[in-house]
């Protein structure tokens, strides 16, 4: 990341909202505090903890994650005996006082705080309440749930929407009294508010709320009445769902996308928000898209930084044009929002006038000190953001709170203090790899008094972040490892932390020179099957090729065997960088298992766009010197591999509704100059067990790759906790 437009005059520049001024124009993005309250909903000591962290980093104002007003109401945001894995402010004095902690902890560091309020989930909360509640989930109109669209989501009378708005203006008024600085209404991404205010999901036809526009400009009026003049109200709005320009023609064909084609489009959004802006609204922040396009508003590595900038741009130049003013007389500012955690392109957005405030989502959970490195011109030593999706939403999805790939301590401040461990007694400490787990292992370690040696048996450090920092969709990643070098570097000139490059560690090495501890961080290697032909010229590992693109030079085309993450992103490559006629096999019937719903839509979303052939359910058996053969399970039961418009779900989640996938297998042969493997990785872990075998040291130690082959994010809560523990 550069630092050219240092110093950072416009990020740090004060800005009045209605009766509040923010010290910068620096705002936390709304992440939800999924399982990071007590069962009541009270905010608990990892939530407080967790924001004080980021109010301590320099941001102006937080954003609460969304805080439900319609339990009772919305099936989907409770849980079975009235348990909630949400925060909650709606439930009287219980809840209040974690309110109050929260706001006093951000408030002595200068940060405000708003707390983000939503009507509930609708079609896209969880349909298991159908199954456990005997409740049908809820819409504005019959919509298709998104999880399992074979179950409806029935619309709500008119009785339970006022409710709603009622239970809304109690919530901003409890939220005021905790002394929380403001609310913020989350209006966006196909929540129920979307669906309420968006005529591609509010098809009604009878009653109140028949005008899209209704149900969202009396929620704002019966806020407005509760909080008093001066209190701030932000909303959150997509410009558009971007459905019919995402899916076009499949817009007509697909059942549960059908019903969506008249979605609110930018020039009614734009009026909707002049509208608001009457009601009381006092600050917008902007993005695009909805749930069935999730990739849109959770943009994953492979999005462009800055990708809602014009879409910030297009509001404001609307507001400008218009004169739009706030009630409180003053100009509306628009947030933008979106991949903006690089300063050089946060500082630029608003010096050009394209935004009048940053939002930062992601990058705070990757560095809650973003705010005070950028103000001092610190950017070297921003910990990025790496887009993988890993730690924060995909760890809600399956069970647990928000935490971040990159930052170990992220969703654990209120268990690890941020200083480090102090040692006991200084150690001699061998760390043998230095992939992601390594380097934080020996760093950690170094800072804390150790003295340490990492061995790397490349003339490079990194490991797997190099080949995959090749393709440019994975920029961030590339951005992560420079940040590590940086780190490294400065562990280097600091603490004295000693690195041996090109240097194979052996027993025999770590035994000569007599270590109190070693920690085995040597990562994994590529599986190669015994399958005929395999070992021929033309057969090439995925990892191996992005470090040789010459190697693909004279093939025409590829296929690559496997279609996980490592598989897909390789195919985008090959495709879209080397201009390859690309085809994937996955004996599986879906591809990019496991992978976040946002990063693999928008990446299969794309290779659909180039024509990259994606076949499931489809084994290798052969590999002849023009073709591969296969056997293909051709049953038109087996899921089309392009779809992303329904997630997979979990796996301890069984979808009663769905057809069982039949077998009607069949041989063939694929055409291919170059076949590209991507099967997954094994651990090395001989010289760990050998170690362990030969007590060549009191204390041993294995982690990332070696212990499983995974994530960055498994990598690097290893290296952290090892390096503070030894
Ligand atoms: C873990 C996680 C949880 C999120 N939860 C919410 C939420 O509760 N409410 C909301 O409006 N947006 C939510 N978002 C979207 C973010 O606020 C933000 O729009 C998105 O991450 C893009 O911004 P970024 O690139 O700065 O991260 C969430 C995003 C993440 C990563
Ligand atoms: S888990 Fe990944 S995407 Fe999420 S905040 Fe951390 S680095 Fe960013």
């Amino acid at each position: 990341m550069t630092a050219d437009l240092y110093p950072y005059t416009h990020l740090f520049e004060p800005v009045q909202v209605n009766g509040i001024k923010l010290k910068n124009r620096l705002v936390m993005g709304p992440m939800g505090n999924i399982s990071m309250a007590e069962e009541t909903g009270r905010p608990n000591a990892k939530m407080i903890a967790y924001f004080i962290e980021r109010a301590q980093g320099g941001v102006g104002l937080i954003t609460t994650g969304l805080v439900p007003v319609s339990h009772g109401i919305d099936p989907s945001v409770t849980e079975l005996g009235k348990l909630s894995y949400f925060p909650r402010i709606d439930r009287s004095r219980t809840v209040y006082a974690g309110w109050r902690d929260l706001a006093e902890g951000v408030h002595a560091y200068g940060t405000h705080i708003f707390i983000q309020l939503t009507p509930g989930l609708g079609r896209v909360g969880s349909p298991e309440c159908l199954i456990n509640k005997y409740r049908l989930p809820v819409s504005a109109s019959w919509n298709p749930n998104f999880y399992m669209p074979i179950v409806p989501c029935r619309p709500l009378f008119d009785r339970e929407c006022r409710r709603i708005i009622r239970n809304a203006g109690q919530a901003a008024a409890d939220a005021k009294a905790a002394l929380i600085d403001g609310v913020y209404l989350h209006g966006h991404e196909g929540y129920l508010l979307d669906q309420l205010t968006n005529p591609a999901f509010n098809r009604r036809t009878l009653g109140h709320f028949t005008n899209w526009q209704t149900f969202g400009i009396e929620l704002v009026q019966e806020i407005r009445r509760r909080v008093g003049l001066r209190y701030p109200i932000m909303y959150r709005i997509d410009l558009s769902t971007a459905l019919n320009a995402t899916y076009g023609d499949r817009m007509e064909t697909v059942t549960s996308l059908k019903k969506f084609r008249n979605e609110r489009l930018p020039d009614m959004t734009l009026a909707y928000m002049e509208n608001l802006v009457k009601a009381g609204v006092d600050m917008f922040d902007v993005d695009l898209g909805c749930y069935d396009n999730w990739w849109l508003p959770h943009p994953p590595t492979s999005m462009a930084p800055g990708c809602y900038l014009q879409v910030a741009q297009v509001v404001k130049a609307y507001f400008t044009e218009r004169g739009v003013k706030s009630n409180a007389g003053l100009e509306v500012p628009v947030v933008a929002v979106g991949k903006l955690g690089y300063p050089d392109l946060a500082e630029k957005a608003l010096r050009e006038g394209a935004c009048d405030l940053i939002m930062l989502a992601r990058p705070l959970l990757a560095d809650p000190q973003w705010p005070n490195k950028a103000y001092a011109g610190r950017v070297a030593e921003i910990c990025p953001c790496i887009g993988d999706q890993e730690g924060c939403i995909n760890e809600f999805v399956e069970g647990g709170h928000p935490q971040c790939a990159v930052n170990p301590r992220t969703g654990f401040e209120d268990v690890i203090p941020r200083d480090l461990a102090p040692l006991g007694r200084k150690k001699n400490v061998a760390v043998v790899g230095a992939g992601a787990s390594g380097i934080v292992c020996a760093c950690v370690a170094a800072a804390r008094g150790h003295s340490v040696v990492l061995y790397e048996k490349n003339r490079q450090i990194g490991g797997w972040l190099v080949p995959g920092s090749v393709p440019r969709i994975k920029y961030d990643v590339g951005n992560y490892l420079n940040y590590l070098e940086h780190r490294l570097a400065m562990a280097q000139a600091e603490h004295g932390l000693q690195l041996r490059l090109h240097t194979h560690a052996t027993v025999d090495l770590l035994t000569d020179e007599g270590y109190d501890a070693v920690v085995c961080a040597i990562g994994a290697e590529p599986v190669k099957p015994p399958i005929p032909g395999i070992d021929a010229e033309h057969v090439v590992q995925a990892v191996d090729v992005l470090l040789h693109p010459e190697w693909a030079e004279k093939a025409a085309r590829v296929t690559v065997i496997g279609g996980g993450a490592v598989g897909c992103e390789t195919a985008y490559w090959l495709a879209y960088e080397l201009g390859k006629h690309v085809s994937v096999i996955e004996m599986l019937p879906s591809f990019m298992k496991g992978v976040c719903t946002a990063n693999r839509g928008h990446i299969i979303h794309y290779l659909e766009d180039k024509g990259v052939e994606l076949l499931n359910g489809t084994q290798l058996k052969s590999i002849s010197k023009e073709y591969i053969t296969v056997v293909r399970n051709v049953s038109p039961t087996l899921p089309d591999p392009y779809l992303t418009w329904t997630p997979l779900l979990p796996e301890n989640i069984e979808n009663p509704l769905v057809k069982p996938i039949k077998q009607e297998l069949k041989e063939m042969n694929i055409p291919c100059d170059l076949v590209v493997l991507a099967m997954g990785l094994k651990s090395v872990d001989a010289l760990y067990f050998a170690c362990q075998e030969q007590r060549v040291v009191p204390e041993i130690y294995y982690m990332g790759d070696v212990f499983s082959p995974g994530r960055i994010f498994e990598a690097t809560k290893a290296g952290y906790r090892v390096g503070n523990l030894m």
